[in-house]
């Protein structure tokens, strides 16, 4: 049967263009796209996840089928309660295989029905991360390229430029 609900997870702190690449891309492939704001135990946040929530949905706004959640828990749990089974995630580099062959690998195990799909990401965004885009905002860098428009006022806010 064919897949008709995509999740695309991420912690999202604050979402790229290189996402949005991502989100574009794939809404027009499923019905419906569920990004899911998850907490990424290694990382700690810069924006709270109703700010990253509210950010979202600004910038996806003019995608009619996607939907925004967040969830504290597993994301295959997140996948079973709404009902979807095929993840989608980006890659960027060589780099980020490793990292995403850990976080796939554990998935499958939780629930070997939910299958994790990537896509390259556009070169033009490859080498984009929300880490990268945070480092040259507090430095008051142009960073017009690299995120929405509310994205840059939110981080301009955020490091008092
Ligand atoms: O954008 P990120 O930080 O690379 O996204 C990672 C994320 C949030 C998708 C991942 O850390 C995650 O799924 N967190 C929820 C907890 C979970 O399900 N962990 C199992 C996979 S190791």
């Amino acid at each position: 049967m064919a897949e008709t609900k995509a999740v695309i997870p991420g912690s999202f702190d604050p979402i790229t263009y290189g996402h949005l690449d991502i989100i574009e891309r794939v809404a027009h492939r499923f019905d419906e796209i569920h990004i899911c704001v998850l907490k990424n135990r290694n990382k700690s946040g810069t924006f709270t996840v109703e700010e990253r929530i509210a950010l979202i949905e600004e910038s996806v706004a003019n995608i009619p089928n996607v939907q925004v959640h967040q969830f504290n828990g597993l994301l295959v749990d997140f996948c079973d309660k709404i009902g979807a089974k095929t993840i989608i995630r980006g890659l960027r580099a060589v780099s980020d295989f490793e990292y995403e062959l850990r976080l796939t690998s554990m998935n499958k195990k939780l629930n070997s029905d939910v299958e994790t799909l990537y896509m390259m990401t556009s070169t033009n965004y490859s080498f984009i991360s929300s880490s990268v885009v945070k480092e040259v905002a507090q430095y008051k860098a142009d960073i017009s390229e690299f995120v929405p428009p509310p994205v840059e006022k939110a981080l301009k806010e955020k490091f008092g430029n």
